[in-house]
């Protein structure tokens, strides 16, 4: 079944980065608690394997986004269907994202919590396709920069398929 996707980024690579992630942001918080908001559905592993990692106090809440929608692409708006169980407000949010492409998504989600007043916001993204931006966003913490090619795995999907694989690969024979 996995035979028609090319493996990207190891399981060992992922691994390894996410250590070096988590590390970093234990420094750059220490002394703090975070709140990792992570954006469902693609953001569940690489918030599990970070969350495991930081040693510091965390918080885990849940987001759910719809696009913003096929037809109106260019108002960069999102729908929030599932919202955030806590208030945010005077608390570290840290959001987790799977992957960052045209940057809209997350630059509405910046925009959003802002208004909630936290004491800071700041991104963490697994992947980051550059070459896709339309709307610059302000990532502090990218594990990985690809290039412009449709992922799966590790929470990513193709129309819901692969998001269980431990990899990020590349479908080969399936548009
Ligand atoms: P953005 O608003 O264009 O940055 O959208 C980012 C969202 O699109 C991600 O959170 C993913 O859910 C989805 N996405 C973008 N590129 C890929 C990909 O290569 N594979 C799977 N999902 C993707
Ligand atoms: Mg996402």
């Amino acid at each position: 079944m996995e035979n028609n996707i090319r493996v990207m980024i190891s399981e060992e690579e992922l691994n390894k980065r996410i250590r070096e992630m988590a590390a970093q942001i234990t420094e750059d918080y220490k002394g703090q608690a975070i709140t990792l908001v992570c954006v469902l559905k693609g953001s569940i592993f690489f918030t599990c394997e970070l969350a495991k990692r930081i040693e510091l106090p965390i918080l885990i809440d849940f987001l759910s986004v719809s696009s913003y929608g096929d037809a109106t692409k260019s108002s960069g708006m999102i729908n929030i269907k599932k919202d955030l169980d806590d208030n945010i407000e005077g608390k570290n949010v840290l959001i987790v994202e799977d992957i960052i492409d045209s940057g809209r998504t997350l630059s509405c989600l910046v925009n959003v919590f802002s208004e909630r007043n936290p004491a800071s916001i700041t991104i963490a993204t697994l992947l980051d396709k550059p070459d896709r931006r339309e709307v610059e966003v302000d990532v502090r913490y990218t594990g990985f920069t690809i290039p412009d090619e449709f992922v799966v795995g590790y929470g990513l999907d193709f129309a819901q398929k692969y998001r269980d694989l431990p990899f990020i690969g590349v479908v080969e024979d399936e548009k």
